[in-house]
C-alpha cells in the first residue's frame, strides 16, 4: 500500500497536537508538511507548539511552514486560552523545539505541492481556512487540480460552539470560509455534527502515563487541561471532542463516516455569524459527515496515538 501525501494545516492547541500524533502514526498516509494558522493561539505559538509536538514524536524531519497571522478581512487579537491552555498545549510543559520552522510562507508550500502533486494530494485543515483560501485566491487552478481537502469545521445540522449557530475554526475566518466554501474544492466537512460524539474520557489519561511516562505524561498534562474544560463547559459530557483527529481518520479509515452532499453557505454577519447553513435544492458543493463509529473510532485512535 502507498502512502497518501497530505498537507495538515494546523493551529496547534490539543486536539490539533493530538491529530499530528495520530497522521505521523498513521501508515496510509504521508505527512508532507505542516502549515500554521491563527485560531487557537496565534501563528507564530502554532509553529513552535507544532515543531515541540513533532519532536516529542520523534518526526523533527516533518517541515513545518508558517502561515496567516490574521483573517482575511478582519482582527483577531483574542485566544481561547481558557480551552487549550496559556500556551496552546494545555498544561504540558513548555520547551524551546530543536527544528526551526521553514523560510517558505504556508499558502506558497501549499499551491507548490497540489501543482506538483495534483490528484494524489489531500489537504486536511483542522483550524481556520485563511491559507486555503489565499492560496485558491492567488492560484484558482488548484481547486480543480487537488485530490481532496478535508476541513474539520462548521456545523450543518447540530448547534456551534462559539455560539448557537457557529463552530470555532468558521467564526475565526468567516470570510474565508466562504472563498472556499465557494470555490469547487472537493470539500469533506468534518463538523461537530460528528466531532462531538468523538469524545475522549479522563480515564484514559493514566493509561497513557503508564504506557510511556515521557510521550504518555506529556501528552495527558496536555489533554487533562482540555478535558477539564470540556466538564466545565460541558457537564456530565465525559471527556474532550477529538475534533482535529476525526479529520485524520477521515482519511486513514473513511468507513467510520457517512457522508451526505449538501449546500451549505457561511452566514458573514448578524446573530447567525459563522453558521455554516444548509440550503436545500441547490447544487451540492460540500461533503458533509452526518454519522460516525464513535466506538470504532476512538478504538482506532487509542491503538495508534501513544
Ligand atoms: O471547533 C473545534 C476546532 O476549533 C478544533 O480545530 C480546535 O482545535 C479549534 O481550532
Ligand atoms: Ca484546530
Amino acid at each position: 500500500m502507498t502512502a497518501r501525501p497530505i498537507i495538515l494545516d494546523v493551529d496547534t492547541g490539543v486536539d490539533d497536537a493530538l491529530a499530528i500524533a495520530y497522521a505521523v502514526r498513521s501508515p496510509e498516509i504521508e505527512v508532507l508538511g505542516l502549515t500554521t494558522n491563527f485560531g487557537n493561539i496565534t501563528v507564530e505559538e502554532a509553529a513552535r507548539n507544532s515543531l515541540i509536538v513533532l519532536e516529542k514524536l520523534g518526526r523533527a524531519d516533518v517541515p513545518v511552514y508558517q502561515g496567516s497571522a490574521q483573517p482575511l478581512s478582519r482582527t483577531k487579537d483574542e485566544y481561547p486560552r481558557h480551552i487549550h491552555g496559556e500556551h496552546g498545549l494545555g498544561g504540558a510543559p513548555l520547551s524551546k523545539p530543536s527544528a526551526s520552522k521553514e523560510e517558505k510562507n504556508a499558502v506558497d508550500f501549499i499551491i507548490e505541492q497540489v501543482r506538483r502533486l495534483k490528484k494524489e494530494l489531500t489537504l486536511v485543515f483542522v483550524g481556520p481556512l485563511t491559507n486555503l483560501a489565499h492560496a485558491v485566491q492567488k492560484d484558482p487552478e488548484i481547486a480543480d487540480l487537488v485530490g481532496r481537502v478535508v476541513i474539520m469545521g462548521g456545523a450543518a445540522r447540530h448547534r456551534g460552539n462559539v455560539s448557537a449557530y457557529a463552530e470555532a475554526n468558521i467564526h475565526s475566518d468567516p470570510e474565508a470560509a466562504d472563498v472556499v466554501f465557494r470555490s469547487g474544492l472537493p470539500i469533506t466537512m468534518v463538523g461537530l455534527d460528528v466531532t462531538m460524539k468523538t469524545l475522549l474520557p479522563m480515564s484514559q489519561m493514566p493509561v497513557w502515563r503508564e504506557k510511556d511516562a515521557s510521550l504518555g505524561g506529556f501528552f495527558a498534562d496536555m489533554t487533562e487541561f482540555y478535558i477539564r474544560f470540556y466538564e466545565s463547559a460541558y457537564p456530565g459530557i465525559g471527556g474532550c471532542g477529538l475534533h482535529d483527529p476525526l479529520a485524520i481518520g477521515a482519511v486513514v479509515k473513511p468507513e467510520l463516516l457517512e457522508t451526505e452532499p449538501m449546500h451549505l453557505v457561511v452566514e458573514l454577519a448578524g446573530e447567525e455569524l459563522a453558521r455554516t447553513r444548509e440550503v436545500p435544492g441547490e447544487k451540492p458543493n460540500i461533503d458533509v459527515c452526518v454519522k460516525v463509529d464513535a466506538d470504532g473510532f476512538l478504538k482506532h485512535f487509542l491503538g495508534r496515538v501513544i
